[in-house]
């Protein structure tokens, strides 16, 4: 809460404030002011958007509120490419902490806003740089490709960045002959190993989201449902995905549920992405595959931190933001733009 400061100047009481806000901006991850319960949030946020010159950028986990007032809904690449060639001055990434970073290192001249700095990742977290340092010095002559799903100082660590809907194309794009160090996903590593037949060394990382999914309830959900389709992200475990009739990113499985005949899909990622998928095909049935106990572990406990009040709040006060060290920017970027330029000359 800003508390008012009585019996000091007006500058010192703004700078109190400030200091205040930011004290608990640390704590809390987010700005925690009363919202009038009458407002309409989503026109408000559309007159912040104008007045600030500030663009809205949603992963397709987010809450379906934020992703129908975002000017773009998408899979990690092609938000980094929005990040990329936005004139915005503000970018608000509706979306974890590594997004929010990798848009901070390809616009290093404008302000990243999350709207709740604890909205972090399991996967990323699965990766301390200091550790992937000792690892990388056991694999002498390797080059290091690493997903986005990972801190700023590990991309500083790394030769090539990939998504999930590029991963398979830059592995492939190296000569046949090159040692590949894959981190921090174990189960798209093990995935793109298997599609393109390279031993990549994996880093032991993984996404609690994915790994949650029950092979034994798909089975039993399939049987209930014997003409849908199961659909699953490759950051699934390999027995998942050995189940599955597509593998694909959010947006390749996006598109697939699109162009299928089916009209009954059993979707295995976070179930945020659910949301489109039935924008696009109002006709047909959306599942979301059972995790293995009762809980709701296919929502993102990162991603959905963020809600349509803290994006508001977020948008309005220009906190919080998002900062990445001049020279972990400067090393993290050559990676990633190195991805970017593969995917744009295959058309990613
Ligand atoms: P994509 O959107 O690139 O498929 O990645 C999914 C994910 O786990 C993001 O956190
Ligand atoms: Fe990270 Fe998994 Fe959440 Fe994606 S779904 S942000 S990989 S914890």
């Amino acid at each position: 809460m800003l508390k008012a400061v009585t019996f000091t100047s007006a500058k010192t009481q703004i700078l109190l404030m400030r200091m205040d806000t930011l004290e608990e901006l640390n704590r809390k991850g987010f700005i925690d002011e009363p919202i009038n319960p009458t407002l309409d949030l989503f026109a408000e946020i559309e007159k912040l958007k104008k007045e600030k010159n500030a663009i809205i950028l949603a992963h397709y986990y987010q809450e379906p509120d934020i992703q129908d007032v975002a000017d773009y809904i998408g899979d990690s690449l092609g938000l980094s490419q929005e990040a990329a060639k936005t004139e915005a001055d503000i970018i608000v990434f509706a979306g974890v902490h590594f997004m929010a970073e990798t848009a901070k290192i390809l616009s290093p001249n404008k302000t990243v806003l999350l709207p709740d700095l604890k909205a972090g990742c399991s996967l990323a977290d699965s990766c301390p740089p200091h550790l992937f340092i000792k690892f990388k010095e056991k694999y002498p002559n390797h080059l290091v490709i690493t997903y986005v799903n990972c801190t700023a100082e590990l991309k500083a660590l790394s030769d090539i960045v990939c998504t999930s809907t590029n991963a398979v194309q830059i592995v492939e794009s190296l000569p046949k002959d090159q040692k590949i160090i894959f981190g921090p996903d174990k189960n798209l590593g093990a995935w793109v190993a298997k599609k393109t037949g390279r031993d990549l060394v994996l880093w032991n990382g993984a996404c609690m989201v994915h790994e949650i999914f029950s092979r034994e309830k798909i089975t039993k959900l399939k049987q209930r449902h014997p003409n849908a389709e199961f659909i699953a992200h490759p950051e699934c475990e390999e027995a998942v995905l050995q189940m599955a009739d597509y593998i694909g990113s959010t947006t390749g499985l996006l598109k697939y549920s699109s162009s299928s005949d089916a009209t009954e899909f059993i979707v295995a990622t976070e179930s945020g992405i659910i949301h489109q998928m039935e924008k696009a095909n109002p006709h047909k049935t959306f599942i979301p595959a059972p995790p293995n106990n009762n809980c709701a572990c296919n929502d993102c406990p990162y991603m959905k931190r963020n809600t349509l009040e803290k994006l508001y709040l977020c948008i309005k006060n220009g906190l919080p933001e998002v900062n990445v060290p001049a020279e972990i920017i400067n090393q993290a970027r050559i990676p990633i733009e190195r991805m970017l330029e593969i995917s744009a000359k295959l058309g990613l």
